[in-house]
C-alpha cells in the first residue's frame, strides 16, 4: 500500500497572534490545509491519505474536509506533541486499520507546503519504492558562521519524506530517548539507524508557511495563479 500522511498537528507559535492553528487559517478562499490535501488527492497511488492534527482540532478539520474535499481516502488522526510524535501517530493509525505489509511506503508532508506539485509528490512515490527513505537534506547553521560550507554539497531540506514503513518503525524503535529526543528532522529517524537516505529534488514554491510575511507571500502567489 502507498500512504500519504499530511501532518498538521502543530500549533504554529511563529505566525503570532491568530486565532488557530496556521495549516486552518485562509489561503485565499480556502484553509492552507485544504490546498494541500487536494494535492495529495490528485495523486491516484494513494491508498489512503490521513490528515494529522492536533486533538483539539479534530472535529474542525473534519468539518473543513467535509465541506472541501469529496475523497473517500481522506482519513483524520490524531497528533502527537512534536512533529515526530504526530509521524508516528499515523503510523500507528495505518498499523491498527490496515496492518502494515513489508512493502508499505508512506510519503510524508508538511500541512503548510501548499504550493507541494504532482511532480514532487511522485519523484516521492517512485523513489520510496525503490529506496527505504526520501529527503531533501538541510544542514542548519547557528547565527554565527561556523565553516564555509561547500555549496555543491547543500540542499535546503523541504517536505515530503517518504519512508519504507516497517524501517521507519525499526530504525524509531531502536533508537535511544535521549536520540529520541534530539530528533529535528524525521529522516534524521532513519539515518541515526544508519539507513540511507535518498535525495529527489524540491521546488523554490514548496516553501513552508511559518510567519505572517510567508502567508502574504502565499497569498499574493495563489492570487497571481488565480
Ligand atoms: N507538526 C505536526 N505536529 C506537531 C508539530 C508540527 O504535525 N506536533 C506539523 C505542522 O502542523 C506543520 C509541520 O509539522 O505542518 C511543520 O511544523 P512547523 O511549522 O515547523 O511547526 P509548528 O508547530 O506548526 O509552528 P511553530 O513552530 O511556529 O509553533
Amino acid at each position: 500500500m502507498i500512504y500519504a500522511q499530511i501532518l498538521a498537528g502543530g500549533k504554529g507559535t511563529r505566525m503570532g497572534n491568530v486565532p488557530m492553528p496556521k495549516q486552518f487559517l485562509l489561503l485565499a478562499d480556502k484553509p492552507i490545509l485544504i490546498h494541500t490535501i487536494e494535492k495529495f488527492t490528485l495523486e491516484s497511488r494513494f491508498d489512503a491519505i490521513l490528515v494529522v492534527c492536533p486533538a483539539d482540532w479534530v472535529s474542525h478539520t473534519e468539518d473543513i474536509i467535509k465541506k472541501y474535499i469529496t475523497d473517500e481516502r481522506v482519513h483524520v488522526v490524531i497528533g502527537g506533541a512534536d512533529r515526530n510524535e504526530t509521524l508516528m501517530s499515523g503510523i500507528n493509525y495505518i498499523q491498527d486499520h490496515y496492518g502494515i505489509q513489508d512493502d508499505d511506503v508512506v510519503v510524508t508532508h508538511d500541512a503548510v507546503r501548499p504550493f507541494i506539485t504532482q511532480r514532487i509528490i511522485n519523484d516521492n512515490i517512485v523513489a520510496v519504492l525503490e529506496n527505504k527513505a526520501i529527503d531533501t537534506i538541510v544542514r542548519g547553521t547557528n547565527d554565527q558562521v561556523t565553516d564555509i560550507p561547500v555549496r555543491s554539497e547543500m540542499y535546503q531540506g523541504q517536505t515530503p519524506q517518504s519512508f519504507h514503513i516497517k524501517t521507519l518503525i525499526d530504525s524509531y524503535n531502536a533508537l535511544s530517548s535521549e536520540q529520541k529526543a534530539s530528533l529535528s528532522d524525521s529522516c534524521k529517524i532513519c539515518s541515526l539507524a544508519g539507513q540511507k537516505v535518498s535525495l529527489v529534488r524540491g521546488e523554490n514554491y514548496n516553501f513552508k508557511i511559518t510567519t505572517p510575511f510567508d502567508l502574504r507571500v502565499a497569498s499574493a502567489l495563489v492570487e497571481k495563479r488565480s
